[in-house]
């Protein structure tokens, strides 16, 4: 049993991945691209045309409060017509303008950025609670009593040992193995099979044949590496 343990951990632990959220989705699709093409070249930085920053959130905020931006790129009164010069942007852009300042005028996600001396691979090993079955247990079971489940009746004990061979072996068990464990009814009755099972030659035959088992028939043999 304890042989499997570290792969269900190893799952559990994954680093977590970075948040994105719509609104960001949103300016980097439909925003940044026409930003960067058609108006950053006067509206960054320190010399910005009309003082007006485009490279930063804080700069937009205002004439898109006031309605300046959106009247600017549509040619409409009120504002001086932008980009000043070359074409003007296409209907897809400023769809895509004013789909964005319908949604707020999101930025960008700035991540701050993590300190990588708190990286969970540089900190020290800590006993889990979990590095038990019985921990392992206790964590279905909450997530049982949370979600209001009822918990299936044990197997019989014949057909659990049915399932663990198959599942390790990939054999069904014999009938002196059968008769063996229906015999077997001092504690860790159960332990003793898997320890069996993980210990016999069967047990890297079966997964060195999933391991070279062809996903299609065009894949290569060693579908896996
Ligand atoms: C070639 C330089 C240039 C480019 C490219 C440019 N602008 Fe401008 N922008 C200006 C100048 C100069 C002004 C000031 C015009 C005026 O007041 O007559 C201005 C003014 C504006 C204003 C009005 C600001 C205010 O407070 O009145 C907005 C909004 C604006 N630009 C948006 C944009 C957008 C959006 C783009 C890209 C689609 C863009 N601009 C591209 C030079 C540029």
């Amino acid at each position: 049993m304890k042989t499997l343990l570290p792969l269900a951990l190893l799952a559990l632990f994954q680093p977590p991945r970075p948040v994105t959220s719509d609104g960001a989705q949103l300016f980097e699709a439909k925003v940044r691209p026409v930003f960067a093409a058609r108006c950053l070249s006067c509206h960054k930085g320190t010399q910005a045309a009309a003082n007006l920053r485009l490279d930063i959130p804080q700069g937009w905020k205002n004439v898109v409060a006031s309605g300046k931006l959106l009247k600017a790129v549509r040619h409409e009164p009120g504002v001086a017509a932008m980009p000043p010069t070359g074409t003007k942007l296409s209907e897809r852009e400023l769809a895509g303008l004013t789909e964005w300042v319908r949604h707020g005028a999101p930025g960008p996600v700035t991540l701050a950025k993590p300190d990588p001396a708190k990286h969970w691979a540089f900190q020290p090993l800590q006993k889990s609670p979990l590095r038990s079955p019985e921990g392992v247990e206790a964590m279905v079971e909450a997530k049982r009593q949370e979600l209001g489940l009822s918990r299936n009746a044990s197997a019989p004990k014949s057909v659990w040992l049915r399932r663990v061979s198959f599942d390790l072996i990939g054999l069904p068990p014999t009938p002196s193995e059968i008769e063996n464990f229906l015999g077997d009814k001092a504690p860790g009755a159960e332990s003793r099979v898997v320890d069996r099972l993980l210990a016999s030659p069967r047990f890297g035959e079966k997964w060195e044949s999933l391991l070279t088992m062809p996903s299609a028939p065009s894949a290569p043999k060693r579908s896996c590496f």
